[in-house]
């Protein structure tokens, strides 16, 4: 891969399994325990406020508990030693990329350590328990909520993923079902724009028929073997 310059990275919720936390699909899943419309939807935030917050107020507290693995520092090492562009793209609300040491990293789909206000949008860190109707500290409305991209809103930054994805020379998926877009559609994406595509998942994915290559193992191996590789 001597030709690789420019490098997309997407992670899901198989990256951070081995860290201790839940993925979201199969036996244990957080969607096997809870009905998506239940807590991810804005229709649920209005009905039941108090449920929503407990479910992410659980997960908040959650991350003090488990440590980045081998696969996010891998990505870590790769972020601070690799000298062409890069971006790492994730549907992860835990911190763990970041505890990692990443920092060229964008999380699509919100994150568990920020709230959102819902009156002016004003973006907080919050690493505490959210009551339903805090005050936003920007424009005094009692409009804070978990800073979850909930099914039916738009994740962030989509404009800077697809400018990224239209221009990379390389697009690595790590750990996702490939079940949720438009996360999912990437690969479609980057294959559109002539980049080489390369999955690391434990088992075949959705999306799997459409990399050029798929490495099946857990993330902890393959994502240190991967790195090692690409940075020789
Ligand atoms: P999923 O739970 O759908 O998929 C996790 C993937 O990780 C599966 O394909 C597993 O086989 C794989 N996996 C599990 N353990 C692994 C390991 N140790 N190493 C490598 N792979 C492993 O999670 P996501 O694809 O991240 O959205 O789900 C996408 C979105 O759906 C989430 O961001 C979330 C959810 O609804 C929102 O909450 C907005």
């Amino acid at each position: 891969m001597n030709d690789v310059r420019t490098i997309v990275i997407l992670t899901g919720a198989g990256i951070s399994a081995e860290s201790g936390l839940a993925t979201f699909r199969g036996p244990g899943g957080l969607w096997e325990g809870h009905r998506v419309e239940d807590v991810c939807t804005p229709e649920a935030l209005a009905r039941d406020p108090a449920l929503v917050h407990r479910f992410y107020d659980l997960r908040r507290a959650a991350l003090r508990e488990v440590a980045p693995n081998a696969a996010h520092l891998a990505l870590a090492r790769l972020d601070a030693d690799w000298a062409g562009e890069l971006l790492i793209v994730t549907q992860n609300v835990d911190d763990l990329h970041e505890r990692a040491g990443a920092s060229r990293l964008l999380h699509m789909h919100g994150e568990l350590t920020s709230a959102l206000c819902a009156g002016c949008e004003a973006r907080v860190r919050w690493p505490d328990p959210l009551p339903p109707g805090a005050a936003c500290a920007s424009c005094g409305a009692p409009a804070l909520r978990p800073d979850i991209v909930f099914f039916g809103e738009m994740p962030y930054e989509m404009e800077r993923i697809e400018r990224a994805l239209a221009g990379c020379d390389l697009f690595v998926s790590i750990g996702t079902s490939g079940a949720v877009y438009p996360a999912a559609g990437f690969v479609q994406l980057a294959n559109h724009y002539g980049a080489r595509t390369l999955e690391l998942n434990l088992e075949p994915s959705g999306g799997s028929g459409w990399f050029d290559e798929s490495r099946m193992g857990a993330a902890s191996v393959l994502v240190p073997a991967w790195v090692e590789e690409i940075l020789r």
